[in-house]
């Protein structure tokens, strides 16, 4: 079959950045068709441009980056500059991209990459799901040329953002309803799984001992990102993003059940919920819902990819 064609719609966001670095390595898994930008770490614009310096940290500045919605489907916009810090990859210390973003919208590229590919698309979402519902409705016929979604967010126990919600989900709930009801395969890489996946210091020194570029660069967003993240995490910061990838790469380092979510899109204190019916008693699965992760074949399978980067792309 070769190459699986993959789209990423991310945020960047230091984890975005390490998941784009982990798909970008794996040339023979992924046929990456192409990067889509939306708001949420930090703006868009910001978003937008730190997925062009990340593929040109990877060696790859011909890779297409496409804007796309700079606000939810409703809420008010909401974002994450007090973990991200203002740039969204503080740490990184990245120069200006190579290249300007391609003219067409996201939402668009997304309904037509879907309707000229050969092969379902396989579509790999690390912030709010703002563009793929948009997509959606522009074009539900893009529904069936969809191998699956696997998306980081929500949470079966704890949020993040609010005691209830999970950033991704909070951040655009009417999108993640969307994109959740569309009956085509769905991965939800929640929480529960992503804070098994700890960049402790050993981790963050096994991949500086790569003397890379992209692994200074990678080691310098995990210690910006661990800082503002010890009140929650004692021991490292949580690769959420890279889940994602990781799964899709190598899916028995994981454990799932399936179960029915619903996105909570009225409560005074849980908007953005992921109601995952983990005893069965709502309707039929709409999700695999990840539980558990191998960390140490996780970091394991990070820094492999990383050693595949160019030692020095810029
Ligand atoms: C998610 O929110 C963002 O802060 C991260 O990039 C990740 O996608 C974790 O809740
Ligand atoms: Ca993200």
């Amino acid at each position: 079959m070769g190459a699986r064609p993959l789209i990423i719609d991310c945020d960047p966001g230091q984890d975005d950045a390490i998941a784009l670095l982990m798909a970008i390595a794996s040339a023979e898994e992924f046929e990456l068709l192409g990067i889509t930008a939306v708001a949420g770490n930090v703006p868009l614009a910001k978003t937008e441009a730190n997925a062009r310096r990340v593929r040109d940290l990877a060696g790859r500045p011909e890779l297409p980056v496409y804007a796309g919605c700079p606000r939810p489907m409703v809420r008010a916009p909401v974002t994450a500059e007090a973990v991200h810090g203002p740039s969204g990859i503080d740490g990184a210390d990245l120069p200006e991209p190579s290249r300007p973003a391609e003219e067409t919208h996201a939402v668009d590229f997304l309904v037509q990459a879907h309707a000229e590919a050969s092969r379902p698309v396989t579509l790999a979402t690390l912030g709010p799901l703002t563009n793929v519902a948009l997509a959606i409705i522009k074009n539900p016929s893009i529904l069936d040329n969809v191998a699956e979604i696997v998306a980081m967010g929500g949470a079966i126990g704890l949020g993040n953002v609010i005691p209830a919600a999970e950033f991704n989900i909070y951040a655009d709930p009417h999108a993640a309803h969307v994109v959740f009801e569309a009956g085509v395969p769905l991965t939800m890489v929640g929480l529960d799984v992503t804070r098994q996946a700890i960049a402790t210091p050993a981790r963050i020194e096994a991949i500086r001992s790569l003397e890379t570029t992209p692994a200074r660069a990678v080691c310098g967003m995990l210690e910006y990102y661990g800082a503002r993240t010890t009140a929650a995490y004692r021991h490292g910061p949580p690769l959420h993003d890279p889940c994602v990838i990781a799964y899709l790469l190598k899916p028995e380092l994981f454990e799932w059940r399936d179960m029915h979510v619903a996105i909570e899109l009225a409560g005074e204190h849980s908007l953005g919920r992921t109601v995952c019916d983990v005893y069965g008693r709502s309707g039929a699965p709409n999700a695999r819902v990840l539980e558990h992760v191998d960390a140490d074949g996780f970091f394991a399978l990070l820094s492999e990819r990383l050693a595949r980067l160019p030692a020095s792309a810029q």
